[in-house]
């Protein structure tokens, strides 16, 4: 009886909606690759840090107050009278730092995999754009809470863009809205992070799965599934999306919870990582802290900004390190996709490129002294010599055999 009723609901909206239609698209129907590991975690994860940071977010702005006089203590008003408002604070916070946790090892294993090659440049691209609006969104959230570091890290980050020839004084003006971070800063950062970007987060990263199903999921070897069918159009080496990775995402949220709620009930300012010491301070205009430092996520360009004695060179040292990802999928001109395929020499700059980004973030938290200056000049070195080595080396790259099928073991 339920049955029937359910089908005929069904049937009834199919007729005005594509709702079969789109779920079998996208997932009873979407075949991806049957060897998908460990690495392929994380775009689903990604997905739910998302949603979790709308959905506290959400309620963090029912009293949150966005007034450079109320705004600090609304927070600790959160922290300590709004019931469960500990937690939706906690909860928020830390997945700014999960969201690049995880967004950094999603796009590392599309640098593993070659995911970024033909024919998946455009998700690749979306995913640079959606990388640069999670900074932008991380970047205005932090000044909303106005302790001392949300005040002169965005002072010290706006400032930056004084530095541009002709136009930089009038473009910091015209950011802050004032002569220093105010009020006025803080109110239209507010709009920003509540809804402007968020928006365009949301859009992005639509765009992003719509380019990946339309051309289909890479996998760790790198074959192209869609080559081989059986006889109804199938791909030899595909599954079905749901249920079969549905189920196995669990898995991956599951996992990703215990972790995420540890860090939520434990230790959540993670040491000064996750909610630096200096923020439960009152952002004071006239007391500059001793030491200034973005948050972990973005130490490693600011560790690049800081290794060039010219501060307008060093502003463009920082974007073009940024920029130069979106032309990987053109940089890499090796005709083989996956690492397990590729030569020594891929391996080892790979490495050596990984190496170079921790490094420059840990450089990128400390005081700047002329010793670890000269380092942040060799890693940003080898940072910017990945590109260029990787340029070289896959023209004619000594590959191995790709296999026919995805491998299993
Ligand atoms: C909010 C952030 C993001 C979300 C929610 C997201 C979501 C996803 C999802 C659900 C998938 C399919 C599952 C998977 O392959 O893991 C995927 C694939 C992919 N994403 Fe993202 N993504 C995000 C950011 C990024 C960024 C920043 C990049 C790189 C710049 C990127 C590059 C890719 C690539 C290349 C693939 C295809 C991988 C393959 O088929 O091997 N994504 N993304």
């Amino acid at each position: 009886m339920m049955g029937k009723t359910m089908t005929n609901l069904l049937a009834w909206i199919d007729a005005r909606f594509p709702l079969t239609k789109m779920w079998e698209e996208h997932l009873s129907k979407y075949y991806a690759p049957k060897n998908f590991n460990f690495w392929y975690f994380f775009g689903s994860l990604a997905l739910l840090v998302l949603v979790i940071q709308i959905v506290t977010g959400i309620f963090l702005t029912m009293n949150y107050k966005p007034d450079a006089g109320l705004a600090f203590a609304s927070v600790e008003y959160i922290m300590r009278d709004v019931n469960w408002g500990w937690l939706i604070r906690y909860m928020h916070s830390t997945g700014a730092s999960a969201f690049f946790i995880v967004v950094y090892l999603h796009m590392f294993r599309g640098l593993m995999y070659g995911s970024y090659k033909t024919p998946r440049e455009l998700i690749w691209i979306f995913g640079m754009f959606v990388y640069l609006a999670l900074m932008a969104e991380a970047f205005m959230g932090y000044l909303l809470p106005w302790g001392q570091m949300s005040y002169w890290g965005a002072q010290v980050i706006i400032s930056l863009f004084g530095a541009i020839p002709v136009v930089g004084d009038d473009l910091a003006l015209w950011i802050r809205g004032d002569y220093v971070i105010s009020d006025a800063t803080l109110n239209r950062f507010f709009a920003f992070h509540v809804i402007a970007v968020p928006l365009v987060l949301i859009a992005l990263v639509i765009a992003h799965i719509i380019a990946l199903h339309e051309v289909g999921s890479n996998n760790p070897d790198g074959v192209d599934i869609k080559k081989l069918k059986d006889e109804n159009g199938v791909p030899l080496d595909g599954i079905p999306f749901h249920p079969y990775y549905t189920v196995k995402d669990i898995v991956g949220v599951v996992v990703f919870l215990m972790f995420f709620s540890i860090v939520v009930f434990y230790i959540p300012e993670m040491g000064g990582y996750f909610l630096e010491h200096a923020n439960f301070i009152p952002a004071d205009p006239l007391k500059t802290p001793e030491h200034i430092a973005p948050v972990w996520y973005f130490t490693p360009y600011y560790a690049i900004l800081r290794a060039v004695p010219d501060k307008f060179l060093g502003v463009v040292a920082m974007f073009a390190a940024i920029a130069v990802l979106f032309f990987l999928p053109w940089i890499d001109r090796s005709p083989v996709r996956s690492i397990r395929y590729r030569s020594t020499a891929y391996k080892v700059i790979l490495t050596l490129f990984v190496i170079s980004f921790l490094a420059l973030g840990w450089l990128g938290m400390q005081p700047a002294t002329p010793v670890l200056t000269m380092f942040a000049r060799i890693f940003g070195a080898i940072y910017f010599g990945f590109f260029v080595a990787l340029y070289f080396i896959s023209k004619n790259e000594k590959t191995k055999p790709v296999p026919e099928r995805v491998t299993m073991k």
